[in-house]
């Protein structure tokens, strides 16, 4: 029964770091103006945590919302044109005013030069291992931008 018990705490804990160790689109700001055709930056931060996790990938996509965000399902039903896949490797920086900064990655993409302009879904899928049992978490994230 000890046993149970304590396994109990154990996920508990799991359950509780899992959602502290979330990461976050950092830029752009909910509703940025960003011209079809142009680059911007994309940055998904990472807080730090006791709990060691292994990064595995990122996907970072747009989809045309034409009637706001809430027209879109969200990135786990749908990505639209894929930005960026591949590895997510998030650092603290030391360039002065940057250091309170938590570890994060910055993406410089670019926005389709014949993308529908309008409020576009910015989603993000992040896959990483968890603990030290090496449990896998896929989270999904987004944020909105305007395409002029
Ligand atoms: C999009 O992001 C917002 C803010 O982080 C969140 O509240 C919402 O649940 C997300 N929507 C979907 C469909 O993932
Ligand atoms: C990432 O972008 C943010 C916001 O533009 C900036 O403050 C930060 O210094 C950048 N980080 C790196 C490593 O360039």
């Amino acid at each position: 029964m000890r046993f149970f018990s304590s396994l109990f705490s154990l996920l508990a804990i799991a359950t509780t770091s899992v959602i502290a160790q979330s990461a976050n689109i950092g830029a752009p700001a909910d509703m940025t103006q960003i011209a079809a055709g142009s680059d911007f930056t994309v940055m998904i931060d990472r807080p730090d945590s006791l709990t060691s996790s292994t990064e595995v990938a990122l996907v970072i996509a747009l989809l045309n919302c034409p009637s706001g965000s809430s027209s879109c399902l969200g990135p786990s039903a749908n990505l639209g044109t894929v930005l960026y896949t591949g590895p997510f490797d998030p650092q603290f920086t030391t360039e002065p005013g940057t250091t309170n900064l938590p570890p994060h990655e910055n993406f410089t993409l670019t926005v389709p030069s014949t993308f529908a302009k309008g409020n576009a879904q910015l989603g993000v899928v992040h896959v990483y291992l968890l603990g030290l049992a090496l449990t896998h978490i896929l989270e999904t994230l987004n944020t909105t931008i305007v395409v002029t």
